[in-house]
């Protein structure tokens, strides 16, 4: 099984960025945790980390191409703007999992939109880092049926 692993805007600052909602854990630790489930469970683990919008919208499309056979996205500030991600997941047709560090529902309003979510296979919201490595297992749990 193939999984890509998409990280947005200002992801690549955990560790340095407001420790309160994100943790202490360097996005570079978590780069690292999700390399090595990767190789736990044997499955080829791509991550792309970008603070555009359109370079991701790129990746998705790549995704298709390329065999990928599940997404794990956290699109950061674009979950709650960005419909051209929302179109770009929906094109690939790629069953993906929206995850977000900090628990969206409960801080700002602007947070609770989110513009992929009714498009996912699952959301996981408010499990710190951990919840990437929960999403993983959820694709693949998916694909053992
Ligand atoms: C986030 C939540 C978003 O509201 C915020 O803009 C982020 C991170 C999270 O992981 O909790 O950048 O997606």
């Amino acid at each position: 099984m193939k999984i890509l692993v998409i990280n947005g805007p200002n992801l690549n600052m955990l560790g340095i960025r407001e420790p309160k909602h994100y943790g202490k854990e360097t996005f570079e630790e978590l780069c690292s945790r999700i390399e090595r489930k990767g190789a736990d469970i044997g499955s080829e683990i791509v991550q792309y980390q970008s603070n555009h919008e359109g370079d991701l919208v790129d990746k998705i499309q790549e995704a298709y191409f390329t065999g990928v056979d599940g997404i794990v996205i956290n699109p950061g500030a674009y979950t709650h703007t960005s419909i051209a991600l929302r179109d770009a997941l929906s094109s690939v047709q790629i069953p993906a999992v929206e995850v977000h560090i900090s628990d969206v529902d409960s801080r700002e309003d602007f947070r609770k939109i989110s513009y992929i979510r009714d498009i996912c296979v699952k959301t996981i919201s408010g499990h710190g880092t951990d919840g990437y490595l929960e999403a993983i297992d959820f694709l693949l749990e998916g694909y053992k049926k």
